[in-house]
């Protein structure tokens, strides 16, 4: 197959398998000669990962710390979670400092200056700033031609739906260096006297740096995405008016303004729901993936990066995927769940450890609140 019929089938997404049994017949729509480059950047543009960084808040509290003040104990949260220890924000530490420091060091690692990235998307649903935090870091850094950069909410997803994003982007925007930073502080929204939910959640940050390059390098095999709301109930933190607060009352002509100060309530979750709903579609959504990448069955990748969530869901998850351990990327137990820092910061974690190599294929998938859940077959380096 001609290099460039071979470029256009990854970049719709034909799979490597099926590229060496029949050639598609593209047809080019446009006769311009901008319509011409941007179809030949589109069929020639290929994007790979080249850093990756994360951080993490200095205080510790360990399942011990926890039964100090809940009825729960160290034996229950590591047997049923895998969970030991989790980071929590205090002080004067923010998550926005935690994004900036991980995204400095995916920066450093991949030897690429702020003033050249060009897109910067934090993916977050527990920012400092409801409005968003993606500017704030794109300043902090030092971007110097006031690069695009924005948020996206989808919980523990939230990575990947930036990976992905950052690949659109690259692939079809002309961008060249996007980092992709996960950061959460589930802390600020869980109820500490809820054992059922407050003992899996820990704060941190994560991100990596993905560059465009030439599509025979490309290094972002295959995606699998997927939402169900009619699941959300099993897992929320909704926006409601204060009930206490009753100002509108004031104005019986005006019974609902001005509207009653409001916030969101804490995290309610099912977990029993949430963990069949895990072990359920993660291991489809991987399999999906992998066949969208060309490279399926469990021997085609490296390494299985699932979300942080529960050592149990992870095992799960790799048992139906008939994933040995040794080829399973694990930090739960150090942090906890960490929503959509928690790929980056075990990413980060192996690759510096010397666990994850460059060249090696990675299966990863987020899943969570949302519903959302979501694959990626790429590789590192
Ligand atoms: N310590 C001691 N006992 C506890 C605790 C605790 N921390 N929590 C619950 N229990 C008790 C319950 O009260 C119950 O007691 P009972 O039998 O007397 O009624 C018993 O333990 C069993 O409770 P279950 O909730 O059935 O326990 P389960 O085995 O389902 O484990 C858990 C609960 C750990 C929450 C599990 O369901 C889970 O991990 N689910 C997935 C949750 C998840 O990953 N959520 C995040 C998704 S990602 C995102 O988007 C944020």
């Amino acid at each position: 197959m001609a290099n460039t019929t071979m470029a256009a089938a990854q970049i719709f997404g034909i799979s490597r398998m099926r590229q060496h049994q029949a050639a598609p017949t593209l047809i080019m729509c446009s006769n311009t000669a901008k319509g011409a480059e941007e179809f030949s950047r589109l069929i020639n543009t290929g994007c790979k990962l080249v850093g990756c960084g994360s951080a993490v808040p200095s205080l510790r509290v360990t399942n011990n710390d926890l039964a100090k003040f809940i009825d729960t104990n160290d034996e229950w949260i590591s047997t049923r979670t895998g969970i030991r220890n989790r980071r929590v924000l205090s002080g004067k530490e923010n998550l926005t400092d935690l994004a900036i420091e991980a995204a400095q060091k995916a920066l450093e690692m991949a030897e690429v200056d702020p003033k050249d990235v060009d897109l910067i998307l934090m993916c977050s649903s527990s920012g400092d700033d409801r409005f968003g935090s993606a500017p704030v870091i794109q300043k902090a850094l030092g971007c110097k031609h006031n690069p695009l950069a924005f948020d996206i909410t989808a919980a523990c997803s939230g990575f990947l739906l930036g990976l992905f994003s950052a690949s659109c982007y690259i692939k079809a925007g002309g961008f060249k260096n996007v980092l992709v930073v996960g950061a959460d502080a589930v802390s600020r929204f869980v109820d500490w006297t809820d054992r059922g939910s407050c003992i899996l959640f820990g704060d941190a940050a994560g991100a990596v740096l993905v560059q465009a390059c030439d599509i025979g390098e490309d290094g972002l095999f295959g995606f699998d995405l997927h939402s169900d709301g009619d699941g959300k109930r099993h897992l929320i933190s909704t926006f409601k008016e204060n009930e206490t607060d009753d100002a509108s009352s004031e104005n019986p002509s005006m019974t609902s303004f001005p509207p009653k100060s409001s916030s969101y309530s804490y995290l309610q979750m099912n977990g029993r729901e949430i963990f069949k709903f895990a072990v359920r579609v993660v291991p489809q959504s991987i399999e999906a993936a992998l066949e969208k990448a060309g490279l399926a069955g469990s021997n085609n990748f490296d390494w299985l990066l699932l979300h942080q969530a529960n050592q149990r869901i992870i095992d799960g998850v790799a048992t139906r995927l008939e994933v040995p351990s040794e080829r399973v990327i694990s930090n739960v137990a150090n942090y906890g769940n960490t929503s959509a820092a928690s790929i980056p910061l075990a990413l980060d974690e192996a690759v510096r450890g010397g666990k994850v190599q460059p060249g090696h294929v990675i299966a990863a998938a987020g899943f969570g609140a949302g519903l959302t859940w979501a694959s990626a077959i790429f590789r590192w380096g």
